[in-house]
């Protein structure tokens, strides 16, 4: 059978329109997140987060611009820190193709990167137009991710220890085996006692909880669940992995002032609502691609070999519910010209 012939015989209910992304984007989009991996890669351990981000960032945007699609910047990244940013409202790709909305995270974990910790990673999403959640300005969000089999039991709603037993009963799992991601930060104090008081483990991460909610939700990783409260648009992106991924994300918006909670609520946001996956992101046509910056539960880090430099990708597409890991060798003299450099 020729390659056109078997492309043919697609079912229809994975074909798409002219107008939709189709999914060729996936291997367009983990070219972009490579390039943001590399130019981030190479400020890893130099101790400089904003000069790092920086590289991703330009490196990203020059890739963007060759990607067959029409799309807005929904998700941006730089407004905590003032880094250099690929701002909201920011037109990228090539303007032909399908009307997309993106989410962007050229480093998720730019102090990982910055002081050479695990679990950095370069990120991108994509979702038909007018799909992703807009969380006006509210930074931060109560999040609860696990794989497939507790997907349809958890809520966040419920106690800690509530939602651990159900992850342990639906993954056959002894609660002491079940280990569960939390950011390490001080707000967290409660919740780590919370769980560990429920007789399970947790996997302090110091950053970078997309990858975290990214192996919370599949196979194999030894996380099991990832919980507490981390960005928005890193929640929103993570939304787009799980479709693909199965599993589950549940968020609740998390303002820190009376200011944030008010414009939320001047948003229409009901500030006591669960959102689900399908809130987080409506379409069920979206993708997601990260490269590895650092070596991490997910993925592993850039390195240096000779001439060359090494990457591994993951790109998924929900439609199909594809997952793809996509080790890349790129020749480092033709790098030079995407990105600022150390
Ligand atoms: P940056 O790399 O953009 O700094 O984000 C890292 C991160 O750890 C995210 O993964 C997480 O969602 C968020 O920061 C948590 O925010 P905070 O560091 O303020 O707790």
């Amino acid at each position: 059978m020729t390659q056109g012939a078997q492309y043919s015989t697609l079912s229809p209910a994975l074909a798409v329109g002219d107008d939709e992304p189709d999914r060729n984007l996936a291997l367009e989009l983990v070219r972009v997140t490579e390039a943001a991996a590399i130019a981030g890669g190479h400020w890893v351990g130099f101790g400089d987060k904003n000069a790092a981000d920086g590289a991703a960032v330009d490196a990203m945007r020059s890739l963007l611009s060759t990607v067959h699609f029409n799309g807005v910047v929904v998700i941006g990244e730089g407004e905590k820190d003032e880094a250099p940013m690929l701002y909201n409202g920011e037109k990228v790709g090539d303007g032909s193709g399908p009307e997309v909305d993106v989410a962007v995270d050229p480093i998720d974990g730019t102090r990982l990167t910055a002081l050479g910790y695990d679990n950095a990673l370069a990120v991108l999403a994509v979702a038909e137009r007018g799909s992703m959640f807009d969380p006006s300005a509210v930074f931060y969000m109560e999040k609860l991710v696990t794989g497939p089999e507790a997907a349809d039991m958890v809520d966040l709603r419920l106690p800690v220890k509530q939602n651990l037993h159900l992850i342990a009963k639906a993954k056959g799992k002894k609660i002491n085996q079940l280990s569960v991601a939390v950011l390490d930060r001080d707000r967290h104090k409660p919740l780590i006692q919370e769980i560990r008081d429920a007789g399970a483990r947790t996997r302090m991460i110091m950053d970078g909880d997309v990858a975290g909610a990214i192996a919370a939700a599949r196979e194999g990783t030894g996380v099991d669940a990832l919980m507490g409260v981390g960005g928005t648009p890193e929640g929103i992106v993570t939304a787009c992995a799980i479709k693909a991924t199965g599993g589950v994300i549940q968020g609740r918006l998390w303002p820190t002032s009376d200011e944030e909670k008010q414009k939320a609520i001047d948003a229409g946001h009901d500030l006591d609502r669960v959102l689900s996956t399908d809130d987080l992101v409506t379409s069920d046509n979206c993708y997601f691609a990260a490269t590895g910056i650092t070596n991490g539960d997910l993925l592993r880090g850039v390195r240096y070999q000779g001439q060359k430099v090494l990457t591994q990708s993951i790109v998924m597409r929900s439609k199909s519910g594809t997952i793809r890991v996509v080790s890349g060798e790129h020749q480092s003299h033709k790098w030079e010209s995407y990105a600022r450099l150390k």
